[in-house]
């Protein structure tokens, strides 16, 4: 099949783009590389032994957009570009709306121009904000805690909108949990520009010696060991995920969500902990004060995901710690080097 994937340079976009490629599909990446690196493309080739196309442009872009669509073709979309700091997003509120929400419009409005009907977005488990407890099913109510996270409701609740309106138009929502880890050839990872705001690549910085210590976030929550637990995911067992929604909407017609995660909630010392185990690093932290907007736990029921696209995710913490230190230090600078 021929699939557009928008933000395919990123962290979980080259994952995808790569397990595309191994499984016979041609792909082409829209990226602008505003936060991503085209060295990931490059190696991403490289493992595939085959290369995607590529056009760097912006996705509201609506002249580079229509010229790609014209001349690949798609036959679906993978929706990853957007941005995605939460306390960014309460700064530039603006910039968050156009560039996640409006890049939806314009990206579903190309494919209807162009008979292109079946599209996978990435969403995100913030949706749940605090509206109900873990696991989370897919039909809780949704809503949202900061713009990052009610762009990404918003553009739910625009392709809900259109999918009823276009009897054509297959949508899958992905609601991703925590995404972490590495291809395990440590080749492709996760890139952070400046301070990492997630505990995964702070955690792997301050393993390779770019940081001196790890900031926890509160221990005084109503978990276990009174830190924030997670559902974390291993960065290709979603890349999967994606592969299966693909297949899915081969096959059915409408609008679906489904929650990719593991179903079991870890917490951050215990990913410390993990980490320490995977790298052979100790990893100094401090407990410091909570982090505003943070939940005491997000975890996915992962039933539906099994039952309908017979997906699991089948990679451990470990695995993905071991796949980041492996990554981290083949990389310190991330693709920076080439
Ligand atoms: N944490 C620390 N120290 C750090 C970074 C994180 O203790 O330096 C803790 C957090 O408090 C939290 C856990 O590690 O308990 C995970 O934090 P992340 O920032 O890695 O992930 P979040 O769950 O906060 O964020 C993720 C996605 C967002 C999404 C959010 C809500 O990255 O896109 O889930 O679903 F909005």
């Amino acid at each position: 099949m021929r699939v557009l994937v928008t933000g395919g340079a990123g962290f979980i976009g080259s994952h995808t783009t790569l397990s595309l490629l191994e499984q016979g599909h041609d792909v082409l990446v829209v990226d602008d590389l505003s936060n991503s690196s085209e060295e990931s493309l490059r190696r991403v080739a490289e493992l595939a032994g085959r290369e995607p196309g590529f056009v760097k442009a912006n996705v509201r872009d609506e002249q580079a957009l229509d010229a790609a669509f014209a001349d690949f073709k798609p036959e679906a979309v993978i929706h990853f570009a957007g941005w995605k700091a939460v306390g960014e997003s309460t700064q530039i509120p603006l910039v968050y709306y156009r560039e996640n929400v409006g890049s939806t419009i314009t990206l579903l409005e190309t494919m209807a121009k162009h008979d292109c009907h079946t599209i996978v977005f990435s969403s995100s488990a913030t949706v749940y904000g605090e509206l109900s407890e873990p696991p989370f099913v897919e039909d809780a109510p949704t809503g949202a805690t900061n713009p990052y996270g009610r762009t990404k409701h918003m553009v739910e609740q625009i392709l809900t909108d259109v999918a009823a309106a276009d009897p054509q138009l297959r949508v899958g929502i992905l609601r991703y949990f925590n995404p972490i880890g590495a291809h395990e050839s440590g080749r492709i990872g996760e890139d952070p520009k400046g301070i990492p705001n997630n505990l995964l690549p702070f955690v792997a910085q301050v393993a390779a010696g770019r940081r001196e210590k790890l900031m926890v976030f509160g221990d005084d929550y109503p978990t276990p060991d009174g830190t924030g637990t997670r559902d974390y995911i291993h960065v290709v067992d979603l890349a999967a995920g994606h592969l299966a929604a693909l297949d899915y909407l081969g096959n059915n017609d409408g609008c679906h969500v489904w929650n990719l995660g593991t179903g079991k909630p870890n917490s951050v010392l215990e990913v410390v902990h993990a980490f320490e185990a995977a790298s052979g690093v100790e990893i100094p932290y401090e407990i410091v004060a909570r982090r505003p907007g943070d939940v005491a736990s997000s975890y996915a029921n992962v039933d539906r995901a099994h039952q309908e696209l017979g997906w699991r995710a089948e990679k451990s913490v470990a695995d993905a710690c071991a796949d980041t230190y492996r990554w981290q230090s083949a990389n310190p600078n991330g693709f920076g080097e080439g």
